[in-house]
């Protein structure tokens, strides 16, 4: 299995000094940089688009930028975010009209692709995909709101998209999203995923405490997921 990748999700970050949230969880230790996109239609909520990854970009950031498109239509968006300096662009394969498509056009603008499954979707979305992705992203709650808790029956999915990526072959990366918190991060990793989306336990944390700096809550999650039984 791949190393662990943290990605906090800038959703629960404080938006008005959205630059420095993103500077001081990197200088914590976070690999990525999860970016959740909404669009009050696919989901019902409303957040950010292009302009602000771009402005990311701008600020200095380098680390990957992870857009999570929860957006109906997909196409209309992937060139925007490819030159706004997008990393990954995942989608959710509902979304599509034609999921082959939206992933080429993911390849053509040079970013790495992936396809998103919502608690109830099945998994035989990847069956004629996975030589065209590079992140399997599981939802471990429904898509539109930070804060959930995590829907258990995903550990079991968990298991079945690592064995899919396994039987595969691919250089695919497994990606949970959706009420991860140090407690369960272990048991998570056990099920199978590589790279975790935490938004508001990462950025929860440290704003109730007022420290403004992310290094425990990162370093207990890396704590936790080294005593994984497949670390
Ligand atoms: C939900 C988003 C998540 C969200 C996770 O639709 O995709 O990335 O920010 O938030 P937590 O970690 O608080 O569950
Ligand atoms: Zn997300």
């Amino acid at each position: 299995m791949k190393d662990n990748l943290i990605a906090p999700s800038i959703l629960s970050a404080d938006f008005a000094k959205l630059g420095a949230e993103v500077d001081n969880v990197l200088a914590a230790g976070a690999d990525i940089v999860h970016f959740d996109v909404m669009d009050n239609h696919y989901v019902p909520n409303l957040t950010i688009g292009p302009l602000v990854c771009d402005a990311l970009r701008s600020h200095g950031v380098t680390a990957d930028i992870d857009v999570h498109m929860m957006v109906k239509p997909v196409d209309r968006f992937i060139p925007d975010f490819a030159k706004a300096g997008a990393s990954y662009i995942t989608f959710h394969p509902e979304a599509s009209e034609h999921i082959d498509r939206s992933l080429a056009l993911i390849k053509e603008h040079d970013c790495k692709s992936g396809l998103v499954f919502n608690p109830a979707t099945p998994l035989s979305y990847l069956d004629y995909v996975m030589d065209k992705i590079d992140m399997v992203l599981l939802m471990s709650v429904n898509p539109g709101f930070g804060g959930q808790s995590f829907i258990p029956a995903t550990m079991d999915k968990l298991r079945q998209a690592r064995k899919m990526i396994d039987e595969s072959g691919y250089d695919i990366r497994l990606q949970i999203d959706g009420g991860v918190k140090v407690n369960n991060i272990r048991e998570i990793r056990e099920a199978g995923a590589d790279t975790f989306v935490a938004g508001s336990a990462i950025f929860g944390a440290a704003q109730e405490s007022d420290a403004h700096d992310y290094d425990s809550v990162i370093g207990e999650m890396r704590a936790e997921l080294a005593k994984a039984n497949n670390a």
